[in-house]
């Protein structure tokens, strides 16, 4: 499959095969492809919490008001961002470069995040669409299904996976195989709506 297929054949799957599992190494597979998506400053701010157990799975779908995708899905990946990525030994994030860089992004991290919950949050958010996204285009082409979800009940989710407090629950996305194909497309609006040129 071409990223185009992958692109076009990607839809949120609502009916999944409760009888497909997915194997440890398909799930490593697929964080490992997951983890290249890009962050600002390659702070790598998020975190995932990958869950195969039906009893945990079975919790998250009462916690995301009785829908069936996490239980009846092979893995439920949380997506959730550390507010305090930035200042967690940040010289890590450049390990592979001089130690310049290493202290010129440490420097730019603390400038862009330090007293800037709003920033933190943010980065939270970009980091984990780009993720999100990388997850379900590599799901395809493994042959595998997906749906985004955020349908559900913060705290009831945070209380399952443990949250810690500097870290927030961005969105949840479900891996598996579909029993059903998905609804018809909803209806994209015209390119003309949201592409604009050189200026709105
Ligand atoms: C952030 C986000 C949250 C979503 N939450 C849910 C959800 O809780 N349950 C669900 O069935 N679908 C959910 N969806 C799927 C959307 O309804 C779906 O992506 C949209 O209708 C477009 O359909 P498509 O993804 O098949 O192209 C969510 C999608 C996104 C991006």
């Amino acid at each position: 499959m071409n990223t185009f297929e992958a692109i076009n054949t990607r839809r949120a799957i609502k009916k999944f095969d409760s009888t497909y599992k997915m194997s440890p190494e398909q799930v490593s597979s697929l964080m490992e492809l997951t983890i290249l998506s890009p962050t600002s400053y390659n702070q790598q701010n998020w975190r995932f919490i990958t869950v195969t157990d039906q009893l945990i799975k079975e919790q998250i779908s009462k916690a995301a008001r009785n829908q069936s995708q996490p239980s009846d899905g092979s893995l439920v990946i949380i997506l959730c961002g550390n507010m305090n990525a930035w200042k967690e030994d940040p010289l890590r994030y450049w390990k592979n470069s001089t130690l310049e860089k290493q202290e010129y992004v440490k420097n730019a991290l603390h400038t862009k995040y330090a007293e800037n919950p709003q920033n933190q949050r943010d980065e939270a958010m970009r980091s984990c669409g780009f993720a999100g996204q990388t997850i379900m285009l590599a799901a395809r082409q493994m042959g595998l299904d997906s749906c985004p979800m955020v349908g559900f009940e913060y705290d009831e989710l945070a209380k399952i996976i443990n949250l810690p407090e500097d870290h927030l629950i961005v969105l949840m996305i479900v891996v598996g195989k579909a029993s059903e194909p998905a609804n018809p497309r909803g209806g994209q609006l015209s390119l003309d709506k949201v592409v604009f040129e050189n200026r709105f």
